[in-house]
């Protein structure tokens, strides 16, 4: 059954001009675009959109990162859309991803770690009501 997913280009994905590299991984994964949007997150949306790592010692960094410059939210679609994407993205850590992943590609660190993805299709659909309310 086809699924919907979030995928996010994360500040500096689209600062160092990969916006057009990582769409290609994703074209060339058979993923279909639904819609597509460039935002500056601000902080009340970032710190809902991760409020599930509100505790963690990394979550000022990281809201702080996700604020700093523009980001593309994307809704993408196909079978198995949620763990496929989480594939092709690679380890949350861009120095333990492997060779061809989207991380270990335009990954700078942990937190400048290029992109996003849903964990879940529970979290996909929270996560597309976040940044897509319409
Ligand atoms: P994501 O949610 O971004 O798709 O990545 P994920 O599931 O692999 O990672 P998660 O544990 O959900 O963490 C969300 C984002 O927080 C940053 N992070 N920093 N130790 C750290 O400094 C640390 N751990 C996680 C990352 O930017 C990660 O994408
Ligand atoms: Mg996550």
């Amino acid at each position: 059954m086809k699924e919907q997913t979030l995928l996010l280009l994360k500040p500096n994905a689209v600062i160092s001009g990969n916006i057009g590299n990582i769409l290609k991984i994703i074209e060339d994964n058979s993923f279909d675009i639904l819609q597509m949007e460039m935002m500056t997150m601000d902080i009340d949306t970032a710190e809902i959109f991760y409020s599930e790592h509100q505790e963690k010692a990394f979550f000022d960094k990281l809201i702080q990162f996700m604020t700093s410059d523009r980001s593309i939210a994307i809704i993408l679609e196909k079978e198995n859309a949620v763990s496929d994407l989480r594939n092709i993205c690679g380890d949350t850590d861009p120095y333990k991803a492997e060779t061809g992943t989207i991380r270990k590609l335009y990954g700078l660190d942990v937190t400048k770690n290029a992109v996003h993805a849903s964990d879940s299709n529970e979290n996909a659909t929270r996560e597309i009501n976040i940044l897509f309310p319409e």
